[in-house]
């Protein structure tokens, strides 16, 4: 089979597969204390292709797709940022297809464009396939911990010192993320704006996307100034919310968490290369 660059007529298609791939890895690696496996729902749907076309349209040399007679047989997407941080953001074979060498060579052929990167990130499922393929491929990978529940209100504290913020605060997140991770998001927070609230530490220490589910995204430079963001994300939750993404140097989300009455859980991997964990840093699991 070969190894095409991905085009945009693959992109939908791509998003059910890759649907289908971590539905059937989540129901496989599913614990019985963990929230319920589910399809990806309509409007996440439809924000992965938006988010896709513009990987696409601005790192096509990171996005590469297979074919075979049933179609689109496989894909990874990755990007670079500011020359320094190569990010695998997806990567999926067909459920069928799987464990048979396929993946290997579609995570060779993207990893070819950040091959000059000195640092990369991925964020792994529990796959042992997927995380098999990563430490194969160099990559040190740290379990991950979640929240998860209904925030109890009562715990809530009044967050001070925050504020929503704009474009106009991008350099502040620029700023922020060359100090956590060594490149700045830049244009990524196009994407992310559409996924949260953006809210800002009114000392240039940090910042946050907040969903009704819990934060996307999480950056700052002390561990005082996370607290605070992560109580702001929280307070503005509706329902079920979900705090993951926390690997062990990150500690300060567990007393928050579990402070607002969530309950633990394990889920997935940070895999890194030539970096070690951010920190204090909740990362976003497709543009980290
Ligand atoms: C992760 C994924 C993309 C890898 O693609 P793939 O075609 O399965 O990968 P490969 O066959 O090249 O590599 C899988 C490795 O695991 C091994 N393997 C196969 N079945 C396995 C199993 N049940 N448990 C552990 N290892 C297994 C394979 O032998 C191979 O190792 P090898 O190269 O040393 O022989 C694919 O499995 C997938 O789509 N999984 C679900 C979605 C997902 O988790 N995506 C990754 C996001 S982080």
């Amino acid at each position: 089979m070969e190894i095409r660059p991905m085009q945009p007529a693959d992109v939908p298609l791509a998003q059910q597969l890759s649907d289908d791939a971590f539905y059937e890895a989540a129901l496989l690696s599913r614990r019985e204390s963990d929230p319920p496996a589910q399809r990806r729902p309509p409007a996440r749907a439809a924000s992965w292709i938006t988010r896709t076309m513009e990987f696409l349209a601005t790192d096509a040399q990171g996005c590469v797709a297979a074919h075979d007679s049933e179609g689109l047989a496989g894909f990874a997407i990755s990007v670079r940022r500011e020359d320094v941080l190569w990010i695998l953001c997806t990567f999926a074979v067909r459920p069928g297809l799987q464990g048979k060498g396929l993946g290997k060579r579609l995570l060779e052929a993207s990893a070819a464009y950040g091959s000059d990167c000195p640092r990369w990130m991925l964020s792994a499922s529990d796959d042992p396939k997927a995380l098999r393929r990563y430490r194969l491929a160099g990559f040190d990978l740290h379990p991950q911990l979640m929240l998860h529940g209904e925030v109890s209100r009562s715990s809530l504290v009044a967050v001070e010192e925050v504020r929503e913020g704009t474009s106009a605060d991008r350099e502040l997140l620029d700023a922020v993320d060359r100090r956590l991770r060594g490149a700045a998001h830049g244009r990524d927070h196009d994407s992310l704006a559409r996924m949260g609230t953006l809210i800002v530490d009114t000392h240039d220490r940090g910042y946050a996307y907040a969903h009704s589910t819990g934060p996307t995204l999480l950056a700052a430079l002390d561990e005082e100034t996370a607290t605070r963001l992560l109580w702001e994300c929280l307070a503005r939750t509706e329902g079920a919310a979900q705090v993951g993404h926390v690997t062990s140097a990150n500690q300060w989300a567990l007393d928050v968490g579990l402070a607002a009455g969530l309950s633990l859980g394990v889920e997935g991997h940070l895999g890194v290369r030539g970096m070690a964990p951010p920190a204090p840093y909740l990362h976003n699991g497709a543009l980290l």
